[in-house]
């Protein structure tokens, strides 16, 4: 089979409510996740058995094994039987450990392309079961729904056929946040219904953004934003430059705002003077 290139797309949380602990140790979740046109593009090209590789000249990215464009390539070769060969490249324009999925989409992209390259056939199923494996946001990213609402862990989904041609612009400060730890921290506010979900997705289509400003909630922000007040900052500008509607995205620490149009969403951008933040602007797919 000759090389070919698949694109790993961005994600954002439009709402994100934690409604308690389950039994296994995660939290069971209620979260409208949309995906962007901000991508990362992953090349897969054949090599000999035993030869697996990856490259991506991105700066602060593991390329070991807890890579996990890696980890999936180990969990499909363990599937196959074989130590199938690969040699990968990975285009990064999402940014790392920024709450916008950036490693979940190039491990759902890893999972897609090696299983075509190496003409594995494993059928869906087996795919969203490995997917989970590697982490809670990677079903979503291997769904090619362009929108979904998320329960469970993020892996039960209900699809979403599209959502508004709205613009955004994403801001991420230069701080990582690490989703563990915010979790772990989380105080779990007794009997979440996890309601705001629907709510936020009715205002979504209806287009009634005072209803979405209501609904759209993060409860990752109560334990993110006080440790980085950075992001209610940031928030705070994205406001008052216009924005219909701001959030952090996932544990953070990347804050989406929406705007009707792409200009809008290119001069907010602009407000940000910081140069060592990530900025830009994009679409929802
Ligand atoms: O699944 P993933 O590896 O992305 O999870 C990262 C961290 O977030 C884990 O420490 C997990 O405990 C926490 N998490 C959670 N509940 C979820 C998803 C993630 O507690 N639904």
């Amino acid at each position: 089979m000759s090389a070919f290139t698949l694109r790993a797309h961005a994600k954002i949380n439009l709402t994100l409510e934690t409604l308690g602990m389950r039994p296994d140790g995660y939290h069971e979740l209620r979260s409208l996740m949309a995906k962007l046109a901000l991508h990362d593009t992953l090349r897969f090209s054949p090599a000999p058995a035993g030869q697996l590789s990856l490259a991506c000249a991105a700066p602060g990215l593991s390329l070991g094994e807890d890579n996990l464009v890696l980890k999936a390539a180990r969990l499909l070769q363990a599937a196959a039987g074989r130590p199938l060969g690969a040699r990968m490249l990975l285009i990064k324009r999402i940014p790392l450990a920024a709450g916008l999925a950036g490693g979940s989409a190039d491990a759902a992209a890893a999972l897609l392309g090696l299983n075509r390259l190496w003409r594995l056939r494993l059928s869906p199923r087996r795919l969203r079961a490995l997917a989970l494996r590697l982490g809670s946001d990677v079903p979503f990213c291997l769904d090619p729904c362009p929108a979904a609402v998320a329960r469970g862990r993020g892996e039960r989904l209900a699809r979403v056929a599209g959502l508004p041609p709205l613009h955004l612009a994403l801001v991420k400060p230069d701080i990582s946040v690490s989703t563990a730890w915010v979790y772990k921290n989380l105080k779990l506010k007794a009997l979440v219904q996890g309601a705001h979900t629907a709510k936020a997705l009715a205002a979504l289509r209806a287009g009634d953004l005072q209803a979405l400003r209501q609904h759209g909630i993060n409860h990752l922000e109560s334990v993110s934003i006080p440790r980085y007040p950075v992001i209610a900052r940031i928030k705070k500008k994205l406001n008052q430059n216009g924005a219909l509607f701001s959030l952090m995205s996932g544990s953070g620490p990347t804050v989406y705002a929406l705007f009707t149009r792409h200009s809008e969403a290119e001069r907010a951008t602009k407000f940000i003077k910081n140069e060592r933040y990530f900025k830009c602007s994009t679409q929802f797919l």
